[in-house]
């Protein structure tokens, strides 16, 4: 017999390098704290079930307790040879309150153990995560604030298209941040389920309360399927997607401000703490937290693309494959934490360079389209033809190497004739922000009234 926990019928001590592979203490030592309130979970179920005694429960939770605490006081030393999180646990727990400990395993199997650590981790992680999404939320509408008049150039395919308020484009993020949120919240619906009592996969022949122990962690209801809730793993791939399209959406803002600060556009500027030096060029600050997190997506990604992998061909119940969900996990979660976490320090500290966005906005005949929109209200044409007359009146200004406000009346009358003088109202960029108040257009007074939405819901 070795000295393992499941060594009943091994006579050979494990070989070196498969202890080595088998061991996941290494990343899974991060579930301790749910471990443990899984398994004071699951001694009072069996207690107020009557398979263990009051007195029993009582000793395991007390000797639970002081595992904890030890663990909390960075004084519990994490054994490679004991495996994983579980057995360190347990094997703890027999040094301290004798072999009493080994009650707590009645009725459960490390694999319904596991699944309920990692939907344990989910729920805090994800309500975290929740939080954070809504401090860059409440950066992002006070940015706009600030900013709510700052006028730039729109752009679509990176060609300057229609002017637009810095404040407005800092709000579409708003939104968009809006929506990973109520994804990972949306998610915690299917989080709610408690794997524990399920056992190794059949379930147990102990007359066990799995609606009680579901209860006392605080889920909903136990998971309906004892193979089902040692396999699935679905809630993984659903956080590790959720993950992937905000750190999608995070690398797009992150993309933006790259070209913001860069030389050419020069539209904001950030601080020294928040830019990297070049060992070479002593001139540079470069943008690297932002290169960063644009370039982290990658790996996040891949640990969505791993987990597929490994569930796309594995039969339920439990295998070993599994045991690798966790370490994907962590890592997606702390990239992405620290992505979002820099993300608001960036939001917080850049500088908009106004005047730069400004002269920027004054180029690439930005308000062609409302001279067009004017001719449709003004002068009785179709959109098309206007928008024909409109191309007219800006290969002329071209030629002459004149911006749009630059042409006087008379320029304007020898391509429609009709035109009063009142259109020339329509090149200056303030009337054109102000004219587009249709609901979520980028009017000085949308935007106010939705920073002051966004106020009152992100505080
Ligand atoms: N450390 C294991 C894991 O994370 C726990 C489950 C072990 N179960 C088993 N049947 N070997 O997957």
């Amino acid at each position: 017999m070795t000295n393992k926990m499941w060594g009943g019928r091994f006579s050979k001590a494990t070989n070196e390098l498969l202890e080595d592979l088998n061991a996941s203490i290494k990343y899974d030592y991060r579930l301790a704290k749910y471990d443990i309130e899984v398994s004071i979970a699951h001694v009072m179920m069996l207690a107020k079930s009557g398979v263990i005694s009051k007195e029993e429960c009582q000793l395991i939770v007390n000797g639970l307790k002081k595992v904890q605490k030890e663990i909390s006081d960075g004084k519990f030393e994490f054994k490679k040879k004991l495996e994983d999180i579980h057995m360190n646990i347990e094997s703890r727990l027999t040094e301290i309150i004798g072999p009493i400990a080994g009650k707590l395993h009645t009725a459960r199997s490390r694999n319904d153990q596991v699944a309920t650590d990692i939907r344990l981790f989910l729920i805090d992680k994800i309500n975290g995560l929740v939080e954070l999404i809504e401090e860059n939320q409440k950066t992002l509408s006070q940015q706009a604030l600030d900013n709510f008049d700052a006028i730039m150039p729109g752009y679509t395919h990176l060609q300057i298209a229609q002017p637009i308020t810095l404040g407005h484009h800092l709000l579409s993020y708003v939104e968009l941040f809006n929506r990973d949120k109520l994804r990972l919240t949306d998610s915690l619906k299917r989080l709610d389920e408690s794997p524990l009592g399920a056992a190794a996969m059949a379930g147990t022949s102990y007359p066990v309360d799995r609606e009680y122990s579901a209860k006392l962690l605080g889920f909903n209801k136990p998971m309906s399927n004892s193979i089902d809730a040692v396999s699935s793993r679905d809630m993984l791939l659903e956080t590790l997607s959720n993950i992937a399209i905000l750190s999608v959406n995070l690398s797009r803002l992150a993309e933006e401000i790259i070209l913001w600060v860069s030389t050419e556009f020069n539209f904001i500027s950030l601080p020294d703490s928040l830019t990297t030096g070049s060992s070479i060029m002593p001139q540079k600050k470069n943008p690297d937290p932002l290169e960063f997190l644009r370039g982290k997506t990658g790996s996040i990604f891949g640990n969505l693309f791993s987990m597929l992998t490994i569930l796309k061909g594995l039969p339920l119940s439990y295998f070993k494959d599994l045991q690798d969900d966790k370490e994907i996990v962590f890592r997606s979660y702390d990239t992405l934490y620290s992505c979002i976490s820099i993300l608001d320090e960036i939001l917080n500290n850049f500088k908009p360079n106004k005047n730069k966005m400004l002269s920027l906005a004054n180029k690439g005949f930005v308000t062609a389209t409302d001279l067009a929109d004017y001719l449709v209200k003004n002068n009785n044409k179709t959109f098309r033809e206007a928008y024909q007359i409109t191309a007219q009146i800006v290969n002329y200004a071209e030629r002459r190497k004149l911006k749009l406000d630059e042409l006087k009346l008379n320029d304007l009358k020898k391509v429609e004739p009709k035109l009063k003088s009142n259109v020339l109202n329509i090149f200056n960029l303030k009337n054109s922000i102000k004219s587009k108040k249709s609901f979520g257009g980028t009017s000085f007074n949308n935007v106010k009234k939705m920073i002051t939405k966004y106020k009152k819901i992100y505080k």
